[in-house]
């Protein structure tokens, strides 16, 4: 299992010149000292990301190009993010929203969302990103988890909120209601450009302590429930400087993250990191599309661009044609997180546009990245690379013990390391878990090391799904198909999938008086889809007479996967008749 191809560095001046020293020499103590209130304590993120810069020669620099294919065409200083992130810190502070509240942002990517983002922490609340594609369902699980008292949406996807069933929830700020505001339900409905109009440009920040909440993120486990990913600011430090040596970001830099904010990477690396370090940055609204992709790289000249495995390959489908008609010479720096890199695809980059693809690998409870492909290192293809400096990554096994190169074990972090999220909202039981092996974070990736230390990933250790790099718990989706008048059980599994990584694929036993058939199919996949959402549904659905479940009642997803793959059922000992 040698792993000899390797892809030298270019020679370049990179923030990060020397991998190996900088991991013997760097200590976060250190690294925290590029931040004035390290001496205090008292910190806010917001204005580190923004206010800071508009007391130096970045107040006038673009920190926000915004543009979508419906037309809308923006961009925005770092004086007047300031400005605007001010007032809606107001606008909040108007409605009694103070420190330490939850604020969700359920919006398309657009100017807006980044202003109620950082208006939002300005005032201390706690900020929770919702993905733009959520149903009622999901949206309902998440507002209901964390009590949120205040919501900013538009009209379009204000009828997935579930207002009845969310007591906690008193205003609601709706982008473009014009004069059309709905009322009753007990709740506030206000127009955000109205308020924003009327709201005054001076805020007094929220000084808070760095163990302070932040942001919350909802992301899938293999069962229950999305739990709630609390990170606090102290996460910044982090940010910064994988912002600074990963992404390489200079001040030249136009930055593309192509990841919506309502996954992890989209804020941590598309609006702390890069802001942190005075960054601009480039949105795009709207969907994938290949000439849309590499039209914004050219008309901004896009210098740095962070996406993800699904992106790659679906580019790479579409063909090195596409790639020719753009004039895509501004690349300069690659990278990508949230599924495994094909070599293929590192190979394939370097061909169409002359670059490493730069693997990272974190996950949303590590806030930050944690092992990662430098610029300044060799990368060797299908592999994440090494970990950052301050980060102790091994391969353990279930006792704790460190295994040696080549051996597959828990992808384990020894604890300690500041974007660590700090609780799971409402359920320290799951908390603990990722801790069960005292001094280390059990990440539930399986991987191995090999002699150079470089970690390469294998899988997740348990039933998690990775598709086009979004993360699906396999629980989520049953209880969502046993709902469905004509489902009695489902078993839902990833299957291997070229380009998405995995797909899901939903086993299910019909209830008495249905008959397996083509429609029924579309029609539970729909029911998914209008529940919980579009990446959440099944792409297959394989009807069977009974599913394969433990005598304690657990549908056993393992024997679901070895059937899909033709594998060996392993031990069925736990099996019912
Ligand atoms: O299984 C790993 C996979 O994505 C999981 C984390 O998903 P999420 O919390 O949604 O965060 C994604 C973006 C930070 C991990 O447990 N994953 C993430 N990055 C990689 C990866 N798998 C292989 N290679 C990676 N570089």
């Amino acid at each position: 299992m040698k792993h000899d191809e390797r892809i030298a560095p270019v020679p370049g001046d990179y923030n990060l010149k020397d991998y190996e020293e900088a991991y013997r020499t760097f200590s976060w103590e250190e690294a925290e000292k590029v931040f004035s209130w390290s001496e205090t304590g008292k910190v806010n993120m917001a204005y580190e990301c923004i206010d800071r810069h508009c007391e130096g020669p970045r107040k006038n620099k673009v920190a926000l190009y915004y543009s979508d294919p419906s037309g809308r065409d923006e961009k925005y200083t770092f004086y007047e993010l300031k400005r605007l992130s001010n007032k809606f810190g107001n606008v909040l502070r108007k409605f009694g929203v103070k420190k330490g509240d939850r604020v969700f942002v359920f919006l398309p990517r657009s100017p807006e969302l980044y202003v109620s983002v950082l208006g939002t922490i300005k005032i201390g609340a706690i900020v929770g990103p919702l993905f733009e594609a959520f149903m009622e369902g999901a949206v309902r699980d998440r507002l209901a988890d964390s009590e949120a008292v205040a919501l900013v949406t538009n009209p379009q996807l204000l009828p997935r909120v579930p207002i009845k069933e969310l007591p906690a929830l008193k205003h609601i700020i709706l982008v473009g209601a014009g004069d059309a505001l709905p009322q009753g339900d007990g709740v506030g409905f206000y127009d955000y450009h109205k308020e924003m109009a009327a709201a005054s440009e001076e805020l007094e920040i929220e000084w808070v302590d760095r163990e302070d909440g932040l942001i919350l993120h909802y992301t899938s486990g293999s069962t229950g429930k999305p739990k709630g990913v609390l990170h606090v600011h102290n996460a910044m430090i982090q940010h910064y400087w994988t912002a600074k040596w990963v992404l390489d970001l200079k001040d030249d830099d136009i930055y593309w993250c192509t990841a919506d904010p309502g996954w992890v990477t989209g804020t941590s690396y598309g609006i702390f990191g890069p802001w942190l370090n005075g960054a601009t940055c480039v949105v795009r609204g709207g969907r994938f599309n290949p000439d849309d992709w590499y039209a914004t790289i050219e008309k901004y000249g896009v210098t740095v661009w962070y996406s993800a495995p699904t992106a790659f390959r679906m580019l790479m489908a579409a063909g090195d044609d596409v790639v020719k008609k753009y004039n895509l010479s501004t690349l300069r720096h690659i990278l990508s997180v949230g599924e495994p890199l094909n070599p293929e695809v590192v190979r394939w980059g370097l061909k169409v546009f002359g670059k490493r693809i730069h693997d990272t690998w974190w996950m949303t409870e590590t806030g930050a990245m944690l092992i990662v492909n430098f610029p300044c290192m060799d990368i060797k293809p299908g592999s994440m690379g090494k970990p950052f400096p301050g980060i102790q990554a091994a391969i353990i096994d279930d006792n704790g013990n460190e295994l040696p190169p080549y051996r597959m074990g828990h992808l384990a972090i020894r604890v300690g390391w500041p974007s660590m999220m700090r609780k799971i909202w409402n359920n320290d039981a799951k908390y603990r878990e990722y801790f069960r092996i005292p001094g280390w974070y059990v990440s539930g990736d399986s991987a191995y090391r090999d002699e150079d230390g470089y970690f390469w990933f294998q899988g997740r250790v348990d039933d998690v799904i990775n598709t086009s790099g979004e993360r699906v718990g396999p629980f989520e989706v049953e209880s969502c198909l046993v709902e469905h008048p004509a489902v009695a059980e489902a078993g839902v599994i990833g299957k291997p999938d070229p380009v998405r990584g995995e797909i899901i694929k939903a086993f299910v036993a019909l209830r008495a008086g249905y008959e397996p058939s083509e429609e029924l199919k579309q029609d539970i996949i729909r029911f998914v889809k209008e529940r919980l959402a579009a990446h959440a549904a099944p792409r297959e659905i394989e009807f069977r007479d009974k599913l394969p479940k433990t005598r304690s009642g657990k549908i056993m997803r393992r024997v679901l996967k070895a059937w899909e793959l033709g594998l060996p059922t392993g031990d069925l000992s736990t099996m019912e008749d």
